[in-house]
């Protein structure tokens, strides 16, 4: 028998999973304490940017395999397997806020009517499939009722942007349980993955918990490391992308996530090495490398207007085009984006900025709402470039990687072109009479 699902949390990670999941044959219902969200999902509106979502979601909505509530009891009711998704934003100490996962681990208790399977879905410190267990056992004590269940952690690893292949074609699946039985029924909800041989990893609770944060800390490492490699490469006249080129044809290293840049951003890389740092230091273990990652990114965010100062002299008064907003390409997302650090850091030091990015400019007129007055929200991209003394590129959106450099030039007051995602060649920009400046080329 085919599991029914309940997906509690309509984020990211929980829209992207809800859909894919029901795409695999399997009957999802998708519950959100958001009734707007809810209701606008019922309509096919999706809250967020995410390539080919649309698509998934309208036939998966078309096969009635996918509804979406506010009802959690009728979901819990309804459903064999329960994944939680819901968010573990940061709190300011860095520590995963855990409210709403034991929100949820509650409300499973308190409606739960026969056997279920529990499935961590949000990165959680190692030890919550424990709480969540323990929650769950003493609501159903003070029912006084018994039922037995089972609880999984099962991260998640897609990429934004790339979510729903990721979800469909992933490199493992990694699903931690205390027993077989239950790894059987996981098997079951992610069957067309099982029976097209993907990897599957069954690990105990903790490890598969462990496993999230580990890949997550590498793949921020892995792109620090190549980010300082730049730094040093600027200094001693290295070519940085040579240096990716040459470093990932060794098997070892692999050529992937070392792509020089302004830093990383986004919602899961900041996050969970600040969280990883918080679960050592409360075990006693000093995590001395992810802490220095963590410190060196921010640098990097910093270097952009110091670099861009180094070469323009003094920003007051001058204008600065930014071409790209979200944190990656092909994505709305702000959280975190190295453009919230480098568009500050522009206006106090007197700059006003023209900026534009394809998808993520309603959300970054929110965030940025204290700079309103220094930022023009531009129509397009040569629009961002108009007049400006200089034009950096943050986020490397196709669009911006073709650009027409004459018109670029002509339109433009300055000649600076920060390409700090390096997509273009700095002979290229430099043929074209601007003075360039890259990421460690
Ligand atoms: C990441 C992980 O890849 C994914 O497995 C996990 O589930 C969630 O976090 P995501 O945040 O969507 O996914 O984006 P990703 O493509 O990994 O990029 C993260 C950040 O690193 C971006 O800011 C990106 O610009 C930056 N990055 C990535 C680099 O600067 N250089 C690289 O070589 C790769």
């Amino acid at each position: 028998m085919i599991p029914r699902v309940a997906m509690f949390g309509t984020g990211y990670v929980g829209l992207v999973s809800g859909v894919c999941i029901a795409d695999f044959g399997v009957n999802v219902i998708c519950v959100d304490v958001n009734k707007e969200k809810i209701d606008g999902l019922n309509n096919g509106k999706i809250p967020i940017y995410e390539p080919g979502l649309d698509v998934f979601l309208e036939r998966n909505i078309k096969a009635g395999r996918i509804q979406f509530t506010t009802d959690s009891k009728k979901a819990i009711e309804e459903s064999d397997v329960l994944f939680i998704a819901v968010g573990t934003p940061p709190m300011e100490n860095g520590e995963a806020d855990m409210q709403y996962v034991y929100a949820v681990a509650k409300t499973i208790g308190e409606h739960m009517n026969g056997y279920k399977v529990i499935v961590d879905k949000s990165t959680v410190p190692v030890g919550t499939g424990q709480v969540v267990k323990k929650i769950i056992a003493d609501k159903l004590k003070e029912r006084g009722v018994e039922y037995e269940f089972g609880v999984v952690s099962n991260p998640e690893f897609l990429r934004e942007g790339k979510a729903l292949y990721d979800f469909t074609h992933p490199d493992r699946v990694v699903i931690g349980v205390e027993s077989k039985e239950v790894a059987e029924i996981m098997k079951k909800v992610y069957r067309p993955l099982y029976i097209n041989e993907t990897p599957f990893i069954i690990t105990n609770i903790e490890t598969a918990e462990m496993i999230k944060y580990a890949c997550n800390a590498f793949l921020a490492t892995k792109i620090t490391f190549i980010n300082e490699i730049a730094n040093l490469c600027e200094k001693v006249g290295a070519n940085v992308q040579q240096v990716s080129k040459a470093m990932g044809r060794d098997g070892r290293i692999s050529p992937k996530f070392l792509h020089a840049g302004p830093g990383f951003g986004g919602s899961c890389f900041p996050k969970d090495t600040k969280a990883l740092v918080q679960i050592a230091e409360k075990h006693g273990v000093h995590m001395s490398v992810v802490s220095s990652v963590i410190e060196a990114n921010h640098r990097q965010k910093k270097m952009v207007t110091e670099k861009l100062e180094k070469v323009a002299g003094d920003l007051k008064g001058k204008t600065i085009g930014i071409l790209g907003l979200a944190f990656k390409p092909e994505t709305d997302d702000m959280r975190d984006a190295p453009s919230l650090t480098i568009i500050p850091d522009l206006v106090e030091k007197g700059a006003n900025i023209r900026a534009y990015d394809p998808q993520a400019m309603d959300e970054a007129k929110k965030i940025l709402d204290k700079y309103a007055d220094n930022i023009n929200y531009s129509k397009h991209a040569y629009d961002a470039a108009e007049d400006v003394d200089a034009l950096i590129i943050i986020t490397e959106w196709h669009e911006f990687r073709n650009m027409d450099l004459t018109l670029l030039k002509k339109i433009m007051k300055g000649n600076i072109f920060y390409d700090a995602r390096n997509i273009y060649s700095r002979k290229d920009i430099e043929e074209k009479g601007f003075v360039f400046i890259g990421t460690g080329v």
